[in-house]
């Protein structure tokens, strides 16, 4: 049996390996961010501090944008845990949280069971939003080709996952479609407390963009 700590060293070591270099905000630092955002929302909160760290280093993993099979998430995470020899019941615990922590559309409830899958969700989000969100969804745009922004394509309150994901608008537009809806979808204060800074930040993004693009 693996400590705890050997457990996460392992996990660790395999993620940086997987992600190190991904280009479209989801290499190996966004998962640094997360975990210690995590970690961070978990002392406050009280949840279990080693189910939070290995579900955060375990997110991405599977991610329904680079995997079309449905299971895959479940796959590759159960591949990665029974590696390094977990408890059944921190497997389908760690899953469970994975599976759910993903953003699907503006009106499709993705709602996390435990206190640890909350916590790990919120840190995820929290990377969404803010200067680093930013940055983000215009790295994300720019991969796919995206425009910037687009006077004539107003954004779109999806209802259902394949929609959202099928989307091709312009990154201006997931400002409204996903990033400024997350602040009021927090899970913890902790996360909600956070999140209010990071999104006065972004209002004020927007705020100068459309300023310079209708300057005259
Ligand atoms: P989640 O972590 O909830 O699964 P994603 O993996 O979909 O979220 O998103 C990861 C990053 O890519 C986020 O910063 C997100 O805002 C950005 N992103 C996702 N879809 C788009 C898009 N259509 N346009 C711009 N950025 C996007
Ligand atoms: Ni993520």
């Amino acid at each position: 049996m693996q400590s705890e700590k050997e457990i996460l060293e392992n996990v660790k070591s395999e993620i940086q390996n997987q992600f190190e270099g991904e280009a479209t905000g989801h290499d190996w630092w966004h998962i640094v961010r997360v975990v210690n955002t995590a970690k961070q929302i978990a002392v406050e909160e009280g949840a279990n501090s080693f189910i939070v760290e290995l579900s955060a280093l375990l997110h991405d993993v599977g991610d329904h944008k680079f995997h079309k099979e449905l299971d895959a998430q479940e796959r590759l995470v159960g591949n990665i845990l029974d590696k390094v020899q977990v408890s059944d019941k921190v497997k389908k615990e760690v899953v469970e949280i994975v599976v759910n922590v993903s953003y699907k559309g503006a009106n499709v409830e993705t709602l996390p069971s435990s206190l640890e899958g909350k916590v790990v969700q919120d840190a995820d989000r929290l990377d969404a939003i803010g200067a680093i969100g930013i940055a983000r969804a215009f790295a994300f745009g720019g991969n796919k080709e995206r425009l910037l922004y687009h006077p004539n394509q107003p954004p779109v309150l999806h209802d259902d996952f394949n929609a959202y994901k099928n989307d091709k608008g312009h990154t201006i537009n997931h400002f409204y479609e996903k990033l400024l809806l997350l602040k009021d979808r927090m899970q913890t204060k902790t996360g909600k407390r956070i999140a209010e800074e990071r999104h006065l930040y972004m209002k004020d993004f927007l705020k100068q963009f459309y300023k310079e693009w209708n300057w005259k």
